[in-house]
């Protein structure tokens, strides 16, 4: 047996079996240097999925290495009751490059968390309880979290929160309402109204969406898409969540944070994954209206600002900043979705391609005219990747789509190289009529 083979057989054998692993023959990883893992055996993989959406500035960086391993020797857990110079200096910089007026930040360690922590504020701050999500949606695997999950195959057991009540995304490669964009009007939007007048009592407390769905498969609404949909919102008088979980920390290019893209200003932002480049780090941050809305209970996070994890998300700021970081994931975002629609020119199973930035998705059907999903063609695809040495993320309700959200710091060679490799595996796997 492999060690690969050997480690995966451990882990079937004493972790929850739910955790679903990639591939046939699950790969163990044992290290990781820059863009690239590499696995039990010594064998190297281009990493194209940033470790879900994680790994913002390459495995390892030795820049944000070195100040978090200086930070662990130095001081490392001290909990929220006593502030420290990690914690503030890190809540003050997230206030100057977040939009509008977004200002008092709690931190915990998983985007789960995060979430919990703005619904929790969402309700505090407009004394309602109602919550809007979005179909195909992921927002974590806490109780709550898995109430506003808007993908059947991501819930597990019946989530409890009855509060909760999900619209139509705009999700415009399988309009939910059969219409095309712009002539649509934007169906999925208005219908938000509908939702409001007929499955709550009017009075919500907030909507929390993803600028752009991540575990759903990357789908990207239009530009005037959450102007209209939050409008809707606060007119109803409850209070807009972004969950950046996925859009963070300049993936979707020029911008700090996704939902920029659409010039808006939520209410709140949450994230985690990619902000302390694969540190345990879950973020709330609202205006100062919201944060204070908390007005009764002591409200602490034993592992919440941990200097360690603080400092790792401070550096990898620092980081984007200094190698400007946000532009390139602009123009190497650009020259991926360039490549990529090439590929869709010559692979028919290439059905849609979509996303911003260096966040990128192909979403693969047996037939263009009817889009039925290619369901387990993907499956192959993913294994003709992994044969190829690159790894990529799987996503969509059918699990039909493949992600690619590479560190922010590939540039145009890496693409090339994956582009040939995703080429070669496509050529092999099934193609659509
Ligand atoms: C958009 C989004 N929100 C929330 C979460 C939950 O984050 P975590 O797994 O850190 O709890 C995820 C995780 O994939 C996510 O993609």
């Amino acid at each position: 047996m492999d060690k690969n083979a050997e480690i995966a057989a451990k882990h079937r054998e004493y972790l929850l079996p739910s955790q679903m692993m990639y591939f046939k023959e699950p790969i163990a990883f044992e290290r990781g240097e820059g863009h690239y893992l590499y696995d039990v055996e010594g064998r190297q993989y281009l990493d194209f999925f940033g470790g879900i959406v994680t790994v913002s500035v390459g495995h390892c960086n030795p820049d944000v290495t070195e100040k978090v391993v200086n930070q662990y020797r130095t001081l490392q857990h001290t909990s929220t009751l006593f502030p420290n110079r990690q914690i503030v200096n890190l809540a003050e910089k997230l206030a100057e490059i977040t939009p509008g007026r977004l200002q008092q930040s709690f931190f915990t360690s998983s985007g789960s968390e995060a979430n919990e922590t703005a619904v929790m504020l969402a309700k505090t701050y407009t004394g309602r309880s109602e919550m809007l999500a979005l179909r195909h949606s992921y927002s974590g695997r806490t109780a709550l979290a898995q109430s506003l999950c808007g993908t059947g195959t991501w819930r597990i057991n019946e989530p409890n929160a009855t509060s909760v009540k999900h619209a139509h995304n705009a999700y415009c490669y399988r309009c939910p309402f059969g219409k095309e964009y712009p002539s649509c009007d934007m169906q999925c939007v208005t219908d938000v109204k509908e939702l409001i007048a007929t499955t709550t009592g009017g009075e919500i407390a907030g909507m929390i969406a993803e600028p752009i769905q991540g575990v759903g498969g990357f789908i990207t609404p239009p530009k005037e898409y959450f102007k209209e949909l939050i409008k809707i919102i606060h007119d109803a008088g409850g209070v807009f969540i972004a969950d950046q979980v996925q859009t963070g920390w300049g993936r979707t290019g020029g911008k700090w944070f996704g939902i920029q893209q659409w010039g808006v200003e939520p209410d709140m932002i949450t994230s985690a994954k990619g902000m302390a480049n694969g540190l345990p780090i879950g973020w709330t941050i609202a205006t100062p209206e919201v944060a204070s809305s908390i007005k009764k209970g002591i409200h602490l996070a034993t592992f919440g600002g941990n200097p360690v994890t603080t400092t790792g998300a401070m550096a990898t700021i620092e980081y984007i900043e200094k190698h400007d970081l946000l532009t390139n994931a602009t123009e190497t975002g650009a020259y991926l979705r360039n490549q990529l629609e090439g590929l869709q020119e010559r692979h028919p199973i290439i059905g849609d391609v979509r996303g911003m930035g260096l966040m990128q998705a192909m979403e693969f059907v047996t037939d263009r005219k009817t889009k039925e999903p290619a369901i387990p063609q993907t499956q192959q695809i993913l294994e003709a990747l992994k044969d190829e040495g690159l790894l990529m993320g799987k996503g969509g309700l059918h699990g039909n789509v493949i992600r690619m959200s590479p560190p922010l710091t590939i540039g145009k060679t890496e693409v090339d190289d994956a582009i040939g490799r995703v080429d070669r595996a496509l050529t092999k796997a099934v193609t659509a009529k």
